[in-house]
Order: C-alpha cells, then structure tokens, then sequence
C-alpha cells in the first residue's frame, strides 16, 4: 500500500549499530562527527533571541508567498554587506534549506527528471531527491593541489532529462569554493543547454582564506537558485528560517517567480514569530561567525601540529566549511576502519564513503568539535595508524 519511492532500506548499517552498542554500553566517547552548533559550546546571546521570538506583532496573521517583506528585506541586507545587489521580490523564505531545493525541484523537474550533484558531497541528497521522484547523477570533484571541478565529466553526464546543476559553495565536507572561471564555466554550460544553477551557499561565511567569494544571489549568467538559510549563518537550525533567491535572464526569472509563487502560496509554512525574529538571527551571525572561525582555526593547528608527526596520515587542503579531510593508510574498508577506530579507540569519525568517495582511505571530521575533546581524539585515531 506505499508509494515505491518510500522503499527505503532503514536498516541501521555497521557503524550506526556499533555506535548504538558503544553509547548504551556506556562507553567513553571522542565524537569528531558533530556538527549541531548548538551543542558545540558555542556562546549566544540567549536574551536577544528570545526576545526577538516574542513579537507582538506575531498576533496576527499577513500570509505573503514570499514571506514578510521585513524579514527579506534583512535577507537583502545580508546580501548588501557582500556588495550583492538582491531584490526583497526575488527571495522566497523557506523552512530550511531542504524545503528549499523541494521547491526548486517542484518547479524544474517532472518524475524521473535528473539534477546533477557534485561527488564527495554530503548525503542529504538523495532523501530529498526521491521524495520529490528526481534522478540524481553525480558529477566528480577531483583533487590535485586543491578541489576543482570535472568539467568534462559533468558535461558527459547532461542528458536531455537533465534540468539543473547543483553546486554547493562551499562544498560539504571538501571545503571547495566555486572559482571565478568555474562559476563562468557553470553559466556557459547550463546557459547554452537551458539548465539551471542550483546553488548552495549555507557554508559561505565560512571561509578560511583572505579572498571573500562571490555569492551565486547575483548571478545573471544562467538561470539561478541560490539557497541560504540560518541553521549554518547564525548557528540556529532550531528556528527553521532559510530561504530561496531567483536570478537569471529576466523572461526566465519573471516565469520561475511566478510558478514559485502558486508553491510558497500553497504551503506558507513559515511561522510568524521565526519570520519577525529573522533580521535579529541575521545580527547573531557575526558573534557566531567569529567564533567557528576561530575554533576551525585552532582545531586546523592542532591537527597540522599532531599530522606533522605522522609520516602515514595527511590532510586535504580546506578553503571553507567545518570539516576537515583526511588521508589515512586504506588498508581497509573506510567503514571497517570507521568501526574499528570506535571500538579500539573510542573516537567516532565519518567514513569518506559517507559522502561517496570514490575510494578508501579518506576520513571526514567535524571541525566545530570543541578543542580538547578535537585534540585528544585526534591524538588517539592518529595513534591508530
Ligand atoms: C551543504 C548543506 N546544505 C544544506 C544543509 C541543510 O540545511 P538546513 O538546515 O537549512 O536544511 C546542510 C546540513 O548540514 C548542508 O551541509
């Protein structure tokens, strides 16, 4: 009686079994996975952002598609403070980032339709894919001296089903910023074969070097979505704000608003109070920024001091984002060695294959993992090889 697209295979693989089994065993834990900000140690400012929550103004009700106009017109100012010139009638709000690519696939994509993805990427992917009955096909991001993309590779993988590109800026957890030739060659290609860009920037402000990247909120060259959203900006993925911003040639951005509209108008699933709070989440970004940046930092060092003493481990290079790459030895499976690390060491760490890389021996951390607790598991993972 279910819809085939709900067949998933929800059985916990190895690792999460493991895991299972070392949590209720009471086991000591170094967990180098995490990546909810709101349980890292960060500091916020508490009263501000209840205080935003309590709006009298939430009282009534003034349903808009887009959502309140004072909420993005401070999505806009986001955008200003990036010399990015947005209009409040190009930005949808959204309940998170994954409503977001649900209503960019809605509007581009008929059952079976295909989006390309970028690999190693982060796997929240094909859940969302299935349940709007999108294909998706993967296109390779290839590392020498730093992340690039395979441009040749993704050409060979458009097909006449294909109907966007996504890009995600930075990548999860490869760190790779979208260069300026990358993103023109972006546009040339899905300009020419009337495809959209589908861009996503909830790592942007997370960057570790001087140069500050363009966001893809101004881009003209082809048709574009650019999705953001406060769960990753100010560190507050419990309030459910995000949102969604159209550019692109004028014809075609005037039609995608439109067919948008009649979808944010069907679901209007912002809550008031979030929408009012917004313009005061968007000031906690700078206090919460400040922080991670420094925390990457730190742990980066540590890792670099501890990796320095290791002839067998490596790590990638790091352009943005909170995770960092690493090269191990693969004299196994990634999961095996995944379960083992947990087992002998009690350090848990997310296998490359998590994020579909191509071969073993590549480990992902959380670099917003509180320093000693970074420190010392990555002390003793090191210790393993
Ligand atoms: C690249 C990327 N996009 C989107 C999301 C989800 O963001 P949201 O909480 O707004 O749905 C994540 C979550 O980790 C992510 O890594």
């Amino acid at each position: 009686m279910f819809a085939k697209r709900t067949n998933w295979n929800l059985a916990p693989n190895r690792l999460s079994q493991a895991l299972a089994a070392h949590r209720a065993a009471g086991k000591p834990l170094l967990d180098l996975t995490v990546s909810n900000p709101t349980e890292c140690g960060f500091e916020y400012d508490r009263s501000a952002i209840l205080n935003a929550l309590g709006n009298p103004a939430a009282l009534s009700y003034e349903p808009d598609p887009r959502g309140l106009e004072s909420a993005r017109r401070a999505v806009a100012g986001y955008y200003a403070g990036r010399n990015g010139d947005v209009s409040v009638e190009d930005i949808f709000l959204t309940t998170s980032t994954s409503e977001a690519y649900s209503y960019v696939f809605r509007t581009l994509c008929d059952p079976g339709d295909e989006v390309l993805i970028p690999s190693p990427s982060y796997p929240l992917f094909d859940f969302l894919a299935d349940i709007q009955d999108v294909s998706l096909v993967r296109y390779p991001l290839l590392y020498d001296h730093g992340w690039q993309i395979d441009f040749h590779a993704l050409e060979q993988a458009i097909t006449p089903r294909t109907r966007g590109v996504i890009i995600v800026h930075p990548n999860n957890p490869t760190g790779h910023f979208a260069k300026t030739a990358e993103i023109a060659k972006l546009n040339s290609i899905c300009s020419a074969r009337e495809i959209a860009l589908i861009a996503d920037e909830v790592f942007l402000d997370f960057r570790l070097e001087e140069n500050r990247p363009a966001s893809f909120a101004t881009n003209r060259g082809a048709p574009t979505f650019t999705l953001s959203g406060l769960s990753k900006i100010s560190g507050l993925p419990q309030m459910k704000a995000a949102w969604l911003i159209v550019g692109g040639p004028p014809q075609w951005k005037c039609e995608a608003l439109a067919r948008l509209e009649v979808i944010t108008d069907t679901y209007l699933s912002v809550n008031a109070p979030v929408q009012l709070a917004i313009p005061s989440f968007l000031e906690q970004r700078h206090a919460f920024r400040k922080q991670v940046i420094s925390r990457v930092r730190r742990n980066l060092a540590e890792l670099d001091r501890q990796l320095a003493m290791r002839k067998t481990c490596s790590r990638l290079n790091i352009e943005g984002g909170w995770c960092a790459v690493l090269r191990v030895p693969a004299t196994r499976s990634d999961e095996d060695l995944a379960i083992e690390l947990l087992t002998t060491q009690g350090v848990s760490v997310h296998p490359g294959h998590f994020y579909e890389f191509p071969m073993d021996g590549y480990l992902v951390v959380s670099l917003i993992t509180p320093e000693r607790t970074f420190a010392e598991g990555i002390g003793r993972l090191l210790s393993f090889f």
